[in-house]
């Protein structure tokens, strides 16, 4: 058993479609998919996508992301955490798991998350360009704060049972220096709506040793500490230079 990790797959874009569509039906039946979030803006495509990984590999792991959340292009009115009860009713439905897995000596656990500006606080220039403030709809008097504060909320705080190899899973990065040094300072604008802090507490908590992100498009391989981060983002079609475009195995056997 292999498992794969991708993120960003972001089928409202036809291009990124067409690449589902093309994977092979037969290659991955003994695999794991790690789908970390950001699939796509609206449910029916969300249904589409997860199911055409679901008929591909023995088993999809997937946790939502931001853009799984918007609520500007559904038909019907809902907050966005209608939205998440929703993404979870038609990802389970289709074939995905938004639960912990286990096979053998191996976990793999999900972090759900949001940003919490523990990377730094937005300024005016983010707040006016960032689409998650205008395509998200939260209860009456949340703060970012509080959004972050209830998805950590969900996550298991135990570690799974001893002597297995541990792997993690979230949208958002868990600590803003997985972002390379080369990015240009203009796109460092983003940098407190990429993640949380306390996600990597909360991955330590569990044990991880392999923790995959998405989120911030650049594909990436880092070990901290003991833990091995990797970001396989899919991305925009223009993303050429920072994505990868194509499945990664980040564990074997
Ligand atoms: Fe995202």
């Amino acid at each position: 058993m292999r498992v794969f990790a991708l993120s960003d797959i972001h089928v409202d874009y036809a291009d990124n479609a067409a690449w589902v569509a093309g994977l092979s039906r037969s290659d991955y039946r003994d695999d794991v998919l790690i789908l970390a979030g950001d699939v796509a803006g609206t449910l029916g495509r969300l249904q589409d996508c997860l199911e055409a990984f679901a008929a591909r590999f023995l088993r999809v792991l997937f946790v939502p992301g931001n853009h799984d959340l918007w609520v500007i292009r559904e038909a019907v009115r809902m907050d966005s955490l209608e939205k998440f009860d929703r993404v979870v009713a038609v990802a389970t439905a289709s074939g995905a798991s938004l639960q912990p897995f286990t096979a053998g000596p191996l976990a793999i656990v999900p972090l759900h998350g949001w940003y919490d500006y523990s990377f730094g606080e937005p300024d005016a220039q983010l707040q006016a360009v960032w689409m998650d403030y205008r395509a998200c709809r939260w209860p009456e008097g949340w703060r970012t704060q509080d959004v972050a504060a209830h998805f950590l909320g969900l996550n298991a705080t135990a570690p799974p049972a001893p002597a297995r190899t541990v792997i993690t899973f979230s949208h958002y990065l868990p600590r803003l220096d997985l972002m390379p040094p080369y990015v240009p300072p203009p796109h460092r604008l983003v940098y407190p709506v990429l993640g949380s802090a306390t996600l990597d507490v909360q991955l330590r908590r569990l044990g991880s040793v392999l923790h995959v992100y998405g989120h911030s498009h650049v594909n990436r391989e880092v070990r901290i500490d003991g833990v091995t981060y990797v970001n396989n983002a899919f991305a925009y079609p223009a993303e050429t230079r920072i994505a990868a475009k194509r499945l990664r195995c980040v564990h074997a056997g």
